[in-house]
């Protein structure tokens, strides 16, 4: 037996690592891309876990089948944790990673500080058509400095500095995966879908 499940999302990258790290599960894997073309998730949660949770209840009501969404962001220390859960708007509706990016460097001057101490979070939520729920979590702890260093990543990556001083845009895709708050969320969650899975699809 194989069982289907949705993963809430449009974002190729994020859809390839849920990929990589369900690899090996009897399940066939979902995007929203694969289904019929359904309205967005209103995203009105105050956590990355409310957000996570909304989701993934509303595509497994909309579709009848199992899903995983996530919900992830960056919470900069002096900015009192923002963007948080507006990290994907933080520069208005339709913000791009360049605009959230130029938002953040102004914020920050306006803060009056060139770096600070900042985490990238993400929740990641698993419901099934019984209701049945499992939810993880992920954190990196890094800094964000006003210099942009790297060319791979997305969002945030190029101005977010790990300890090591890299920052996560010049890391390789196996390298932020295994260090990145959503790797650390998909390394929670598996273990207890995996066990879901058997018991449900003997
Ligand atoms: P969402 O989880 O798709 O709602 O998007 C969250 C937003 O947070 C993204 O648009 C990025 O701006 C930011 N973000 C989340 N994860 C990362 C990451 O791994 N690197 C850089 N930015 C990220």
């Amino acid at each position: 037996m194989v069982k289907q499940i949705v993963i809430a999302t449009k974002n190729l990258d994020k859809l390839r690592e849920v990929e990589i790290a369900l690899d090996g599960l009897p399940v066939e894997i979902l995007s929203l891309a694969d289904i019929d073309d359904f309205p967005d998730a209103v995203e009105d949660g105050e956590t990355f876990e409310e957000n996570a949770r909304i989701k993934a209840k509303f595509f497994c009501e909309q579709t009848g089948l199992a899903c995983i969404a996530d919900d992830s962001g960056l919470e900069v220390e002096a900015l009192d944790g923002k963007p948080g859960v507006y990290s994907a708007r933080f520069a208005g509706y339709h913000a791009h990673d360049v605009t959230n990016n130029q938002k953040l460097l102004e914020e920050l001057e306006k803060a009056g500080v060139t770096e600070s101490a900042a985490d990238y979070r993400c929740a990641l939520c698993f419901i099934d058509t019984d209701g049945t729920e499992i939810c993880a979590t992920g954190i990196v702890h890094g800094t964000i400095k006003n210099v942009a260093r790297g060319e791979g990543g997305f969002g945030y990556d190029p101005y977010f500095y790990l300890d090591d001083s890299k920052t996560m845009a010049e890391l390789t895709l196996e390298e932020k995966d295994s260090l990145s708050h959503r790797g650390a969320a998909l390394r929670e969650l598996v273990p207890k879908l995996k066990e879901r899975l058997l018991c449900t699809l003997e």
